[in-house]
């Protein structure tokens, strides 16, 4: 297992099909957001933080919890940022990264996928899983 933390929120799995992709390519396992609070945050050299959009254009305020937990916790760690949406234009994710970049976060690349991951965006996801685990 790598020094990566792969966590996820997903509701019906496409933001769970990203997670286990950026996973599977990081040697490590997917953990879903229950799974994780912010005080393993130090146990981990890299992150990959899922969450599809959901309310309008929000994160699910359930992940947003831990999310904001983890936060000042990152340090300098790289962080990768993904998540599937369906009729919107990705605004959530924009919103998201601006977010985490005023709040000192080094977010180092955004992955979005409409819906279920399509070939393009499993072999953006896999190199971002790479890139997490050199
Ligand atoms: C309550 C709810 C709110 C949503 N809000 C948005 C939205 O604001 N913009 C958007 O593009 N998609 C929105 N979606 C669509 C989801 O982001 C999309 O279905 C996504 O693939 C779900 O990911 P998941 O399978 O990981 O749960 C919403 C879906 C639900 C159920």
């Amino acid at each position: 297992m790598s020094n990566v933390a792969v966590v996820y929120w997903s509701q019906t799995g496409n933001t769970e099909s990203m997670a286990q992709a950026i996973a599977q390519a990081a040697d490590t396992e997917a953990l879903d957001y229950s799974e994780f609070s912010s005080d393993k945050v130090a146990d981990y050299g890299a992150f990959a933080f899922g969450c599809p959009a959901m309310g309008d254009e929000e994160l699910d305020p359930d992940f947003e919890e831990l999310w904001d937990e983890c936060v000042d916790a990152f340090e300098d760690k790289p962080v990768v940022l993904f998540g599937s949406y369906d009729w919107g234009t990705g605004e959530w994710m924009e919103n998201w990264k601006a977010n985490a970049e005023s709040a000192g976060v080094n977010v180092i690349e955004t992955i979005i996928a409409n819906l279920e991951p399509d070939d393009d965006a499993l072999e953006e996801l896999r190199a971002a899983g790479e890139k997490l685990a050199e």
